[in-house]
């Protein structure tokens, strides 16, 4: 039975740039992921800079816009430096863009620092960027099952990648307690796939979708 201390309660937005924020990542089709990072990376700080929380809501957005990197999810490496650093160099680029015409509600706002936490979210850092990344996880193992699963039903990769997926989520971790956190949400995630074991790569490969390249999570 899970603790509630093992949660991540929502933590409603405190400032006008996050509530600002909040609405705009909402058409992303992976908001609910970019939300959660928010929660649990308060979970894991409750004292989270106004940086740390902006940076946790809206960290893969640039996925929300055409022509970003792409990655085989077939074949690529889960730690892959050029897709990740260009990923998050991305996001960091497009948040940038958003906060200078949000001008009016960033008062305060240490914008260096909030570029700096996001392009390190996939790999973790020193001052909040390591929570960051293990926000990120957590939220992903809560939020994304269907998302991985769905790569396993279209054959953009195989169940041994996306159970790898799974785990590499988990092993990248450098939070002690986002590592016990993530115990329970790991087995979770790995049960979404059980179904999908006889789910060869042939009937992807027969429906013509095997080994496109995507975009990844
Ligand atoms: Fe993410």
């Amino acid at each position: 039975m899970t603790d509630i201390s093992d949660e991540a309660p929502r933590v409603d937005p405190s400032t006008e740039i996050e509530r600002r924020a909040i609405g705009w990542i909402a058409p992303f089709s992976q908001a609910l992921h970019l939300e959660r990072a928010r929660d649990w990376v308060v979970r894991l700080d409750p004292d989270a800079s106004l940086e740390l929380r902006l940076a946790a809501v809206t960290h893969d957005i640039e996925r929300m816009f055409p022509g970003g990197p792409v990655f085989n999810r077939a074949t690529g490496r889960w730690d892959d430096p050029d897709y990740l650093y260009a990923h998050g160099r991305r996001s960091a680029e497009v948040v940038g863009v958003w906060v200078h015409e949000n001008s009016d509600a960033a008062d305060g706002l240490a914008r260096a620092e909030l570029r700096r936490l996001i392009t390190l979210h996939e790999f973790g850092g020193l001052e909040g960027a390591d929570l960051l990344q293990a926000a990120d996880s957590l939220s992903f193992l809560e939020t994304l099952q269907d998302v991985v699963r769905s790569w396993v039903i279209t054959g953009e990769c195989g169940i041994g990648q996306a159970r790898a997926k799974h785990q590499y989520m988990v092993d990248r971790i450098r939070v002690p307690e986002a590592s016990r956190l993530a115990v329970p949400l790991l087995k979770a995630a790995m049960a979404s796939l059980d179904d999908l074991e006889s789910v060869e790569p042939d009937d992807a490969i027969a429906s013509g979708l095997a080994g496109t390249s995507r975009r990844t999570s």
